[in-house]
């Protein structure tokens, strides 16, 4: 039963409108309404301008050079890599690597496991509801090596059967690959839970924090795991930037798996002295805009800090969800009140593609599709799900003027 809670921590969303300036965009003559973020955030002015200062300032490559500009590229990189580590509360900042997002860093955990823990035969447990991203990866080594994917079920109201987790835990069984916050239904993976059941069988535990870190407080220390990763993207920072963390004892067990330039200490053609911490990682040139940039939105979202965010998101997804559920032809996906700010829902005998394309008509963008979870459709059976994801800058009024609309659309398709 979903009732109305509307009450939540106010952040002063009129001022952070402000620092977004795509919001200031019409779309079909409708000022935009920005519901996708679950795709993507928009970006502050505060982003943008490190970005734009970095290229026309400081632009040089790191870690190599002696010059002014280098050394100050390096230390801009290094710094931003110290307040993100201080951000998600990893002691050592060296078990912060840099890497191109969520897909990247899944690649490069599968890789380095595939070359150190996983033999033939090994089994690897998934969610229903992994992205693609956190699937393929560990797809394609099983199927090279005769290993096998094991998938905990969804009970009846979409939540995760942790009880059944446990039972398809074997000897072979080595890892589990899972996700923080469902991107298609915003539901939130009880941690504690799958750690003491991983803990008991000695599983290695990979968390896919692409959409936890935008909405909720994240302590790796406290929580604990051997794998966290999340991209920039979904947490006002730029593209093409994203995070592998490790626990201490995969810092330096990890086999390297994508060697390249700033690797290395040492190479001889004969041999390779491989750096250490973070920097064995980090291969080639790498993403130094995108990293000073992300370390300007952590710096942003930290004026208010990550539990209040999460409560003021909270009372929004709480809101939309109530307000749907007053819409008869609606039917909302994994109802809880504890989500991470992700609703998704269809009209009744109407196709999600249909009910994004009208919405977008009057400036409402949201995401209709299967949002890279085709496995967790299959289970739904639907094509996909109109997705409604929010962020710090959207509003109660937004979602009012979101819920009027879809019912005139809902009105204009039956
Ligand atoms: C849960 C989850 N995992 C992985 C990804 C992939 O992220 P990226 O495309 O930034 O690598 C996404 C992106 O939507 C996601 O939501």
């Amino acid at each position: 039963m979903i009732t109305q809670k509307s009450e939540h921590i106010k952040l002063d969303t009129e001022l952070i409108r402000k620092d977004f300036p795509i919001l200031n965009r019409s779309i079909n003559n409708f000022p935009l309404i920005y519901f996708d973020n679950g795709a993507t955030t928009q970006k502050p002015n505060q982003v943008i301008e490190a970005i734009t200062n970095y290229y026309s300032n400081t632009n040089s490559n790191i870690h190599r050079g002696v010059h002014t500009l280098s050394r100050e590229a390096t230390e801009a990189f290094e710094v931003a890599r110290k307040t993100i580590a201080s951000h998600f509360k990893i002691k050592n900042e060296q078990q912060l690597i840099f890497t191109s997002g969520t897909t990247d860093s899944l690649n490069i955990i599968s890789a380095g496991l595939s070359r150190s823990v996983l033999k033939n035969g090994d089994e690897i447990i998934l969610s229903s509801y992994e992205h693609h991203s956190n699937i393929l990866t560990w797809q394609l080594w099983a199927g090279e090596n005769n290993g096998k994917l094991k998938i905990i079920p969804l009970k009846n109201d979409h939540s995760l059967d942790y009880e059944a987790l446990e039972k398809l835990i074997t000897p072979k069984t080595k890892i589990i690959a899972i996700t923080h916050v469902s991107n298609t239904l915003g539901l939130v993976t009880d941690l504690t839970q799958i750690k003491a059941i991983a803990k008991k069988h000695n599983l290695i535990i990979v968390v896919d924090g692409a959409q936890s870190a935008p909405h909720m407080e994240v302590d790796l220390t406290e929580l604990d795991v051997d794998f966290f990763v999340c991209s920039a993207h979904k947490i006002y920072g730029p593209t093409g930037t994203g995070i592998l963390y490790m626990s201490e004892k995969w810092l330096r067990a990890l086999p390297t798996t994508k060697p390249g330039g700033g690797t290395i200490k040492t190479v001889s053609f004969e041999k390779t002295e491989y750096a250490e911490g973070a920097l064995r990682f980090e291969a080639g040139t790498p993403n130094i805009e995108g990293v000073i940039g992300f370390a300007a939105a952590i710096n942003y979202l930290n004026r208010w800090g990550m539990k209040i965010i999460h409560e003021y998101e909270l009372g929004l997804v709480n809101y939309a969800q109530y307000k749907l559920s007053e819409i008869p032809e609606v039917i909302v996906y994994g109802q809880s009140t504890n989500k991470a700010a992700v609703i998704s829902f269809n009209v009744k005998d109407v196709h999600p593609f249909d009910v994004g394309t009208l919405l977008d008509k009057y400036g409402i963008a949201v995401r209709t599709g299967h949002h890279c979870t085709q496995p967790l459709m299959a289970i739904l059976c639907v094509p996909g799900t109109v997705r409604i994801s929010f962020a710090i800058y959207n509003t109660k009024t937004e979602i009012d003027f979101f819920i009027e609309k879809l019912k005139k659309v809902i009105s204009m398709l039956k």
